[in-house]
């Protein structure tokens, strides 16, 4: 569905990927970990076209996107929708109106579709109750929920979530994960989530990649990745499960 090969991006001098190498299975739950500042935000606006590499590719489909014109990508982005770590909905709209946007404004849908495509974004997400609240109103769980709606709304492919949990307390990051889960079988949906949250991971990914100094150190299913024997993977594990005292491992 996406493959990575040989990933390098520079900023100055500073390296963040160093030859990523990187295939995402289609209709996977994909999870990046490493630590803050690994580089994980910069390959998830590659793989989304926000961001140039210094060299490698990003194939998505059979298309490797590197080397398309600004149109060309355009039109690959409707395939793949990223959930900001902020959710960024639009604060003058109410969560309809927000769900509604890209249906009118990109897939310039008749009324009677729009609403129609709004209900049912917003009954996968368990929001309809909420529909005409603006999102200062809405709670931290409700406005990913919302944000995630819209994000489906141009029917995409492959989702990128970046950190999609943080900030939100357990039982929410359960719920959250759970509702990806099911909207991923529901859509056909390969999402890629961002997260340095091993038990998460470990409980909901069917892929886990690592992220460290630049590269994909191990991927694999979580059972792998707990007998992995790179030590930084070693100490994310241990460090991870010491903390997680309430985790079933
Ligand atoms: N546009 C940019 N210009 C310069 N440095 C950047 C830019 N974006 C990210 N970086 C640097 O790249 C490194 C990786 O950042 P990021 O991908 O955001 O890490 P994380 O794994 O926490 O998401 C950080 O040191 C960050 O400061
Ligand atoms: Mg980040």
């Amino acid at each position: 569905m996406v493959k990575i090969i040989n990933l390098k991006k520079k900023f100055g001098n500073f390296v963040v990927l160093d030859g990523v190498n990187l295939e995402i299975k289609e209709n996977s739950l994909t999870f990046i970990m490493g630590q803050s500042g690994a580089g994980k935000s910069v390959l998830l606006k590659h793989i989304v076209g926000l961001l140039k590499p210094d060299s490698g590719e990003i194939w998505f489909e059979d298309k490797n996107i590197v080397k398309l014109s600004e149109k060309e990508l355009q039109k690959i982005r409707r395939k793949i929708g990223f959930l900001f770590q902020e959710g960024a909905l639009f604060d003058s709209m109410t969560v309809e109106e927000n769900v509604a946007f890209p249906l009118k404004e990109h897939l310039k849908l008749k009324k009677k579709d729009v609403e129609k495509k709004v209900e049912e974004l917003l009954s996968a997400v368990n929001l309809l109750d909420a529909r005409k609240k603006y999102p200062s109103e809405l709670s931290g769980g409700m406005k990913k929920r919302a944000a995630l709606a819209r994000t489906l709304a141009l029917n995409p492919k492959v989702v990128l979530f970046d950190e999609p949990t943080t900030g939100l307390d357990p039982i929410l990051q359960h719920t959250i994960l759970e509702l990806i889960a099911d909207l991923k079988e529901k859509y056909n949906l390969t999402c890629i989530i961002i997260s340095h949250d091993l038990p998460l991971a470990l409980k909901f990914a069917d892929e886990i990649a690592f992220l460290y100094q630049g590269k994909i150190i191990e991927t694999g299913p979580p059972e792998e990745i707990l007998k992995s024997s790179h030590p930084f993977i070693k100490r994310f594990v241990e460090t991870a499960l010491i903390n997680d005292k309430g985790g079933e491992l």
